[in-house]
């Protein structure tokens, strides 16, 4: 674990556009990592798809037990066309996110000054944290198929949803929407789902009780994915299950401009284990290779790691230099509708992360 100022950092790219932002957010942390007085001690992990495909497993058996060591992980993408989703999925991250007890997924939509929404109206900006439940849920590996073949094949899927669960997601939820605007929106979906959705409300309304000043809303997640399109600049914090959070950020990485702007933390917020912090993105097949996609959710995804690690100063760096390359620059790559390379875009972002002055920093 950490020695004083020195961070052990495991390192996944994974599949994909996973490989080429990972270089571009190693490069930025080791650029920040000097003026603001800390090292980093980097271990990479070559598990990917074809780990699986020449192993027959995402990662080898004892990768748990080897992560643990790491003060945090950082992951890039995994995926790939070969590879059935849920096999890469289940077999890489949820076991992480699970093993580690990483049960929030922070997930931010930002809408940066110089970069189009495709929304008409974006009233005051958009500015939302998604809090999703990150280790039980719909997500579950309870269930099963039957009849197989036949007419009468059916398949069920049991989602869990404890009260603990439940509440510390909540919990944590609450207490960072008091730090922020006090709004906090909770999603749910208990006209139609009324055993889960209706536990998640009566929780959800105990934990928010315990804690004064917060204006707190309860939306099926329908209207509120209507929301985050007609009136962004309303909803603050959202605290939403693990399959309504997934949805949600993707809508919030839509409305602001692109999923390659959108980060994530997976946390465990007793940090008694290493949390993992990746981009909301997948490993994008349709761009992989191409030396164009956009670097900045992992870059950012890597901020908020040295945020974690107790680097605020370094992770606002790293915002204000993205943020004034997206505001004073034309260097975007095209899913932001420009035409520079991954590459140019994470030196565009280096040369201004080098010239922030410790005092432009409030942390
Ligand atoms: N956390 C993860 O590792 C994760 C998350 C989502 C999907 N996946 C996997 O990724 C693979 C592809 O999934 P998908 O296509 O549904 O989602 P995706 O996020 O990979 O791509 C969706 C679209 O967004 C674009 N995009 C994504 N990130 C971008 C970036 N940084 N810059 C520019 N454009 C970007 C892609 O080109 C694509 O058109 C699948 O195998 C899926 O299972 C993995």
């Amino acid at each position: 674990m950490a020695r004083s100022g020195v961070h052990s950092i495991a390192v996944i790219a994974g599949d994909g556009i996973g490989r080429e932002v990972m270089p571009a957010a190693i490069e930025v942390v080791e650029a920040v990592a000097g003026p603001f007085g800390f090292k980093v001690e980097l271990t990479e992990y070559p598990w990917s798809c074809q780990t699986y495909t020449t192993t027959g497993h995402m990662m080898p058996v004892d990768a748990v037990d080897r992560l643990a060591d790491h003060d945090a992980i950082l992951l890039g993408a995994v995926g790939d066309p070969t590879v059935p989703d849920h096999v890469s999925l289940w077999g890489l991250l949820i076991p992480i996110r699970r093993a580690f007890d990483q049960y929030v997924n922070l997930r931010p939509a930002v809408l940066f000054p110089g970069v189009p929404s495709p929304l008409r109206d974006t009233g005051a900006g958009i500015d939302i944290l998604i809090v999703r439940e990150n280790t039980e849920g719909e997500y579950s590996e309870l269930g099963g198929r039957a009849y197989a073949g036949t007419a009468h094949e059916f398949a069920t899927q049991e989602a869990i949803f404890s009260r603990r669960g439940i509440e510390r997601v909540v919990e944590y939820a609450a207490t960072l929407a008091k730090s922020r605007s006090g709004r906090l929106t909770s999603a749910t979906k208990s006209n139609g789902i009324i055993h889960t959705m209706t536990m998640w409300d009566e929780v959800a309304a105990e934990v928010v009780a315990r804690h004064d000043g917060l204006e707190y809303r309860s939306m099926h997640v329908d209207a509120l994915a209507a929301r985050f399109i007609s009136q962004p600049d309303e909803i603050d914090v959202v605290v939403g299950s693990n399959l309504f959070g997934d949805i949600l950020s993707d809508v919030g990485a839509a409305i602001v401009g692109s999923l390659g702007m959108a980060p994530s933390a997976n946390l465990n917020p007793e940090r008694d284990q290493p949390s993992m912090f990746e981009p909301v993105h997948g490993s994008a097949p349709d761009i992989a290779g191409a030396g164009v996609a956009n670097p900045i959710a992992q870059i950012w995804s890597a901020a908020m790691m040295l945020d974690h690690l107790g680097h605020p100063d370094a992770a606002e760096a790293i915002l204000i230099a993205i943020r004034r390359v997206l505001a004073e620059t034309t260097v975007r790559t095209p899913d932001l509708g420009g035409t520079a390379r991954t590459a140019e875009v994470t030196a565009a972002i280096l040369d201004a992360v080098i010239s922030i002055d410790e005092s432009e920093t409030v942390s």
